[in-house]
């Protein structure tokens, strides 16, 4: 994923199989990176964007066809304002990024999550990236100003303005902004927090849960391999026995 050539890529794991087709992240400890190096959050934030790169890329590598990455949630415009510039700012890099690798790496690009908080012109170039790459294989969701709840209201609205008097869960699923792809097998939280933040609530009722101290911006190849080793060694029951 996102045409780094491949003999850069050290792949310590070999490929995955279907049993692990989607990985959500939680990329938490941006800020207490920076703060024990003495340095202002966005300084963290900025590593993070980078890790964050190299992780969807070895991702790709390992051929996991559904990655999705928690950039920012809808609870996350308190913080203050020049740390939320910073993000927008980081945003704005990564779409020229995306620009860049999307179409030689097939990645179909989705930014879930309500965009009509951003500014016109960013919500513009959000969706113009979603469709300059629907016609890609693998896909990437970016999960900005998203909020799990929130994503739930909104597809129980949508299901009201279709006029549904009754609903089912294939219905919710339908409507979710990840309805184009299968729910998370695996969502991973750096940074130590035992929580999923309301990130992928619906999604994520049977997905296996990861938690490890290591800070985001030192989250490294070794550490998806970790992750994925101990999802290898879990038995998904989906609730009955097997
Ligand atoms: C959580 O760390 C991280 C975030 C709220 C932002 C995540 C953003 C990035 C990885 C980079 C931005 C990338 C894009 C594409 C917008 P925290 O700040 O809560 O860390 P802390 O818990 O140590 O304070």
């Amino acid at each position: 994923m996102f045409g780094i050539k491949k003999k850069q890529i050290e792949t310590k794991r070999t490929a995955v199989d279907e049993r692990l087709q989607h990985v959500a992240f939680i990329m938490d400890g941006n800020g207490r990176w920076a703060k024990k190096r003495g340095m202002p959050r966005e300084f963290g934030h900025k590593k993070g964007a980078e890790t964050m790169k190299n992780i969807v890329r070895y991702c790709g590598s390992l051929n996991i066809n559904c990655v999705t990455v928690y950039a920012f949630s809808t609870e996350n415009w308190k913080r203050p304002k020049n740390e939320v510039d910073a993000i927008m700012n980081l945003l704005n890099e990564y779409i020229d990024y995306l620009y860049t690798v999307m179409k030689e790496d097939d990645i179909q690009i989705h930014f879930i999550g309500d965009k009509n908080r951003f500014n016109p012109e960013l919500k513009a170039r959000l969706e113009k990236a979603e469709k300059d790459s629907q016609n890609n294989h693998r896909i990437l969701n970016v999960a900005l100003n998203y909020g799990g709840r929130d994503e739930i209201v909104h597809a129980v609205n949508e299901l009201i303005k279709q006029g549904k008097k009754e609903i089912t869960e294939e219905d919710i699923s339908s409507n979710l902004y990840t309805a184009h792809c299968p729910a998370p097998d695996l969502i991973v939280r750096t940074a130590g927090e035992i929580r999923t933040s309301n990130f992928l609530m619906w999604q994520g009722a049977y997905s296996e849960l990861y938690f490890t101290d290591v800070l985001w911006p030192d989250f490294s190849e070794s550490d998806v391999d970790k992750a994925i080793e101990e999802y290898y060694n879990r038995t998904r029951r989906f609730g009955a026995v097997v």
